[in-house]
């Protein structure tokens, strides 16, 4: 089975690139988890789609989307909504339209964010679900949702024990899921 994970940050140190890697740090035997980040993916402009077409960057990654079997989106949460970064790309690939539902439809996703507030990105978390239901996606019931994220993915040394069992316990659940 392949998934794909999105981490909707563009920081070199991101939290959320870094759940990525503990996810793919965490698959289970015959899994394999790709990791995808967002860079070179300019702002959507309908005049930029009209004269140029679909850009590369997201061509390649909704082929990367297309040839898995599952998605996972890792959302930072920006003022209690996934930021503009992930919004933008979402919408993206969901031009031309007629690629909504290959892109998107029936497509087993998840979403998973962390930040070093309080909430582990629930705020984003429930409002992302709004956008990936118009998507078409088919949703995880379950979440991982990681507060103090600056203490359990630190920058350097070890990821927490307890979030190490909690993102394999998470993956276990997907990969179920995904069937
Ligand atoms: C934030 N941050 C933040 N955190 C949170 O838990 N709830 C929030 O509403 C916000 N709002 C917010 C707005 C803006 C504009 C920024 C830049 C940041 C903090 C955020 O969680 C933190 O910067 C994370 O480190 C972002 O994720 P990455 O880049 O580490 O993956």
């Amino acid at each position: 089975m392949k998934l794909i994970a999105i981490s909707g940050s563009l920081r070199a140190a991101s939290f959320n690139t870094r759940l990525v890697d503990l996810l793919i740090d965490c698959a289970p035997e015959g899994v394999e988890v790709e990791k995808a980040t967002l860079h070179g993916i300019p702002l959507y402009d309908g005049d930029l789609e009209e004269q140029q077409g679909i850009p590369d960057a997201v061509e390649s990654l909704r082929a990367r989307i297309k040839g898995a079997d599952g998605l996972i989106i890792a959302t930072p949460e920006y003022n209690a909504g996934m930021p503009g970064v992930l919004k933008n790309a979402l919408d993206w690939l969901t031009r031309p339209g007629s690629e909504m539902k290959p892109t998107f439809g029936h497509r087993p996703t998840a979403l998973v964010g962390a930040t070093p507030g309080q909430f582990g990105t629930a705020f984003a978390q429930a409002g992302s679900l709004i956008n990936l239901r118009q998507l078409g996606c088919r949703l995880f019931p379950d979440y991982l949702r990681v507060s103090s994220a600056d203490k359990v993915l630190p920058d350097s040394g070890e990821v927490d024990a307890e979030l190490r069992k909690q993102a394999a316990s998470f993956l276990e659940g997907f990969v179920g899921f995904v069937g």
